[in-house]
């Protein structure tokens, strides 16, 4: 019988038994640790400390980890093998998964439905009894695709390789099955009443899921042909549901601007409002849509990672030990940490209240420098560095010349903007005065809406909506102009000029906590 060897996992508190030599991305992918670089050594994300047990130091630990840190044992997951027992702290905890639980009009009719989110990081589904609209289950999960990488173009690239679009379709589908089985598994008694399954993602989840090529998304223009409704049975996706069941991934409305964002109009009435209305998806790739019922112009900006905490030296995502919102008491800031635990690190939305706090302090200066040069300490064990004060300029310019640019080719400025509805879970957490001190977003604060999770609200619309909606999805794709912000030559010098911080905003006096 082989010998196992044990890996303790703290805080989650489990422990897997492995192989000799099982490498450590593998098997802690199944634990739910990502690799944010797809395990390719570039990114930090994966650190884990040996408390317990031996792992030998890398090259790669050695280029991304300094002394202090390899010394506390601290090494890089995505590079080692598990030779003997190990207890290891995981640097990553759980996220929040942001599910959608409001309630809406909708035309009855039997049998059961499946809405799915199908997100590049998360995935959250819900069965809904569709005769009277109540969701009856909800699931969610980390995309298993994540193993080949945290963002869109890492995914592209592995998908764009010879075998990687299959290898990721095939990733995805098989995810999607046992996530419906789960679902149904809850009614075991109606599990024959499955009639439908509306799936929304952004234009790469679309693809992959549906088995097209991404390669066209790896390279200017960046546009894919395959963008349309998609209607399939099971047996195309090798699901063993009855043939009779219905999936249907809703179109997508160019680049890579996807179907969450069309389910994310249709949850807002962004295309029946009056009055010019904005919708902010951010994330690493940040899409934004402005119009109204008179027409809708989209765009996406490569934002970055550093509202989820990536690529910021003390960053992780919104989840255990991460300080989460930071205010000023007096001329002093308090952070406050997610969990009953220390300060490990700091996510996006700390990020935004610490990067405010510091302008109101004069510890960040406008055009953005550390007072002095010097690294901030907010606690003991996380400081921001000048280089995480750029990151953050870089994604918010992105996010706020998107928004203007898309404004301005509607003949309007930001302050005609009547609502700005903010999606996903950023946009839940965010503290809208932070992100307005920090010129994130630079409409007046009671126009600034947090919308939860508007793309599964869409798909669940599209599940209980009448039988020829889809018709309506065409009319309303058609209504919708994707712009290439990339190819406006105004874009760059909009960008640089919205990389800068706002001098001050007279309507802040203090940060209140959310
Ligand atoms: S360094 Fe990026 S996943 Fe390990």
């Amino acid at each position: 019988m082989t010998r196992h060897v044990s890996l303790e996992l703290l805080p989650l508190g489990r422990t897997l038994f492995v192989p000799p030599g099982a490498s450590l991305r593998e098997v802690l992918f199944e634990a739910g640790v990502e690799f944010p670089c797809g395990g390719r050594g570039r990114c930090r994300g994966c650190r884990v400390r040996v408390l317990a047990g031996d792992l030998p130091m890398t090259g790669d630990d050695r280029r991304l980890l300094d002394g202090a840190e390899l010394a506390a044992g601290w090494r890089l997951a995505c590079r080692a093998e598990a030779r003997n027992d190990l207890k290891l702290e995981l640097a990553q905890w759980e996220a929040r998964i942001l599910a959608d639980d409001r309630t809406f009009e909708f035309t009855p009719a039997p049998g059961l439905g499946i809405a799915i989110d199908l997100g590049t990081t998360t995935i959250v589904g819900q069965l809904v009894d569709q005769s009277t609209g109540n969701v009856l289950a909800v699931e969610s999960a980390l995309n298993t695709q994540a193993r080949h990488g945290a963002d869109l173009m890492s995914r592209v690239e592995f998908g764009s390789a010879r075998g990687g679009g299959e290898t990721l379709t095939a990733l995805i589908r098989g995810q999607l099955e046992q996530l419906i089985e789960k679902l149904l598994e809850t009614q075991p008694c109606r599990r024959g009443e499955l009639r439908q399954v509306v799936l929304v993602g952004n234009t790469v989840m679309h693809h992959l899921f549906c088995g097209f090529s991404v390669e066209a998304l790896g390279h200017t223009p960046f546009e894919s042909r395959s963008v349309g409704l998609q209607i399939l049975r099971p047996g195309e996706v090798g699901w063993p549901l009855s043939e009779e069941v219905t999936l249907r991934f809703l179109p997508c409305l160019g680049g890579f601007v996807g179907s969450d964002i069309l389910a994310g109009i249709l949850a807002t009435g962004l295309h029946e409002a009056e009055r010019l209305t904005a919708l902010l998806d951010l994330g690493t790739n940040g899409e934004i849509v402005v119009g109204n019922r008179d027409g809708l112009l989209c765009a996406s900006t490569a934002a970055g990672p550093a509202f989820e905490g990536a690529r910021i030296s003390r960053g992780m995502r919104a989840a255990s030990g991460a300080i989460s919102a930071v205010r000023l008491v007096g001329d002093k800031i308090e952070c406050q940490v997610l969990g009953q635990t220390d300060p490990r690190g700091i996510c996006g939305s700390g990020l935004v209240d610490a990067a405010a706090c510091g302008l109101d302090l004069g510890r960040i200066q406008p055009n953005g420098r550390l007072q002095g040069g010097a690294d901030w300490e907010l606690v003991p064990s996380v400081a921001l560095t000048q280089t995480d004060i750029r990151e953050l300029q870089l994604a918010k310019g992105a996010i706020a010349a998107g928004l203007r640019l898309l404004a301005s080719q509607l003949g309007a400025s930001l302050e005609d903007l009547d609502r700005v509805h903010l999606s996903g879970a950023f946009g839940n957490y965010i503290n809208r005065a932070s992100a307005r001190r920090i010129g994130l977003l630079q409409a007046p604060l009671d126009r600034i809406v947090p919308a939860g999770n508007t793309a599964l609200l869409g798909a669940k619309l599209a599940l209980l909506a009448p039988p020829d909606t889809d018709f309506t999805y065409a009319a309303l794709q058609q209504r919708i102009r994707h712009v290439c912000l990339h190819e406006d030559p105004a874009f760059q010098e909009t960008y640089v000029d919205e990389m800068g911080f706002p001098v001050r905003t007279p309507e802040r006096c203090h940060h209140a906590m959310r």
